[in-house]
């Protein structure tokens, strides 16, 4: 059986650092994507000292451009076929609606929804010449519950959401499942921003426990198998049940 390879975007830290060690652990050749190379190279240094390849992309992921760019470079990288892409990389923006400036609004509405839309723009159409590859998109609590302070977030993802939706429809009849992943309160670099409201707000599920970035790698590893292969066009909530109550 031939290696695949896997771009996540934004693993240089948190989720995507857990989902770059785990897919590797799993055999797949990954690409590290993010915009501090240090810590980029450190996440590839990791996974070669566990015997598994890895490489670094630089990109800052703000426009169409910078997505375009990333999806060459990391399909350059692995050899000219990607089999799999994480969207992953995301910014997150607290703080009410009133007062929020247009730059932050743009900004992240750019990172999350504007670049993995160009990313699967130019991934998704060589997976479907190829005739399979999965898609996973990391979503957030906050686009299926209204968070309050998290709208313009919230918003940015549950567009995210349909995307999934619609790309499952349309790659789908070509071999190309796309899903989506939507973490509950995790235990990341970008999450210690939020204090102890992390923990307040994971109390409020039935498990009431904050999340390790390897819980959510799980269940993305998961999706991108083919032990996954029936499986497209759904949102995984990995929230420790915080939706059904
Ligand atoms: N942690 C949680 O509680 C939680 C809950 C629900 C959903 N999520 C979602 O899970 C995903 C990962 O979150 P996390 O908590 O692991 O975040 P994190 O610790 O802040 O890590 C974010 C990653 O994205 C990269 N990134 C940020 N902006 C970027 C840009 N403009 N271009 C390229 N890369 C960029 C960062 O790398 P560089 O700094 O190197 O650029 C970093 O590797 C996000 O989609 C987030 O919305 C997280």
């Amino acid at each position: 059986m031939s290696t695949k390879t896997a771009l996540i975007t934004g693993s240089t830290r948190g989720i995507g650092r857990a989902t770059a060690l785990k897919l590797a652990r799993n055999g797949i050749r990954v690409v590290v994507s993010g915009r501090d190379t240090q810590r980029g190279q450190e996440v590839v240094e990791q996974i070669r000292s566990e015997g598994n390849e890895a490489h670094f992309v630089r990109a800052d992921l703000r426009d169409a451009q910078s997505a375009v760019e990333l999806a060459a470079k990391a399909t350059e990288v692995a050899g000219g076929a990607l089999d799999i892409l994480v969207n992953n990389a995301a910014i997150g923006a607290g703080g009410p609606t009133a007062g929020t400036e247009e730059s932050t609004f743009d900004a992240v509405l750019a990172t999350n929804l504007k670049a993995p839309f160009y990313l699967v723009a130019n991934i998704a159409p060589a997976m479907a010449a190829r005739g399979s590859g999965a898609i996973v998109n990391v979503s957030t609590l906050a686009a299926e519950v209204a968070l309050p302070g998290l709208s313009v977030y919230g918003a940015s993802k549950a567009a995210l959401d349909l995307l999934t939706k619609s790309w499952a429809a349309e790659f789908g009849p070509a071999g190309v499942r796309v899903n989506s992943v939507s973490p509950g309160p995790t235990r990341t670099p970008g999450s210690e921003a939020l204090g102890e409201y992390l923990q307040l707000l994971a109390a409020q599920a039935p498990l009431g426990f904050v999340a390790n970035p390897e819980d959510i790698a799980a269940a993305i590893a998961f999706l991108v198998s083919d032990e996954a292969r029936f499986v497209t066009g759904t949102v995984l909530d990995v929230n420790g049940g915080r939706t059904i109550v």
